[in-house]
């Protein structure tokens, strides 16, 4: 991808009440000069606090918040669920979609996806497409056609390309599962070659647009890896659990884009 600087995002997963979130922005240290796009991803519940604190450390304009979830309809009776516009109000900006947890731990099927995908970008907000493959999948080397067909999946709907064509903001995060939580991450080289898969498929189905879409790498990222992962090719950035967590690590993480 080119454009500006390298894409930093963190997921804080259910961790980080508003309190512990109202605390985070004082104590991240961004190097001056930095050009990472910083994005937070807390759980929903901490965004307006965590906004309300960025705002008075001066870094509301800095850093972008996002939820970790969404439902694709706009208001009923969806016990749990939150909307896009809901988010909209709080200042999201971004929305993760498609997680790992989410696929696996609560059983979100490709199809729904989808949908959450069209109803982020009709609400104006930018998704954060998360695909990855399991390690039988790896093992079996199937790891190509899994993370295809997830893309594929969300580019199939012509809505969905109409929007991105027309300039709509979309990540990628590729998050292979056996990395999420583990210790155990991709080399830059296996990062780099299932980029380059997504990448092809971008550009095959969005023309012009498709070298334009951050594709990022996630799966136990910390800030002695970050910088590794970030240099190699087709890797516009990471987006990080656990580290994310702490403000030093994360910080370290931002001076290492
Ligand atoms: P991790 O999580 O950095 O803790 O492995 C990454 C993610 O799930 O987004």
């Amino acid at each position: 991808m080119t454009g500006p600087g390298k894409v930093v995002a963190g997921n804080w997963k259910m961790n980080h009440g508003p309190r512990e979130a109202r605390a985070f922005p004082s104590q991240l240290r961004i190097p001056d000069g930095s050009s990472a796009e910083i994005l937070l991803f807390p759980p929903a519940i901490s965004l307006v606090g965590l906004r309300e604190e960025l705002e008075r450390a001066g870094l509301a304009d800095r850093i972008e918040v996002g939820v970790q979830n969404v439902h694709f309809e706009d208001s009923g009776a969806y016990t749990g669920e939150t909307s896009v516009s809901m988010a909209a109000e709080v200042g999201a900006s971004h929305v993760l979609v498609g997680h790992s947890e989410r696929r696996h731990i609560f059983g979100e099927t490709d199809a729904e996806t989808a949908k959450k995908v069209g109803a982020v970008l009709r609400g104006g907000l930018a998704p954060v497409l998360c695909v990855g493959e399991d390690l039988d999948e790896r093992e079996a080397g199937r790891v190509e056609e899994v993370i295809l067909r997830q893309l594929e999946t969300v580019l199939a709907s012509e809505a969905i390309r109409a929007s991105l064509g027309a300039g709509a903001r979309f990540l990628l995060a590729y998050e292979p599962v056996w990395a999420i939580g583990t210790g155990r991450t991709a080399t830059p080289q296996d990062a780099s070659a299932a980029h380059a898969v997504l990448r092809s498929h971008l550009v095959e189905r969005l023309g012009s647009r498709g070298p334009q879409i951050p594709i990022l790498y996630g799966g136990s990222v910390n800030p002695d890896n970050a910088g590794d992962l970030m240099s190699a090719a087709e890797v516009d950035g990471v987006l990080v659990g656990g580290a994310s967590l702490d403000a030093g690590d994360f910080s370290r993480i931002i001076g290492a884009a």
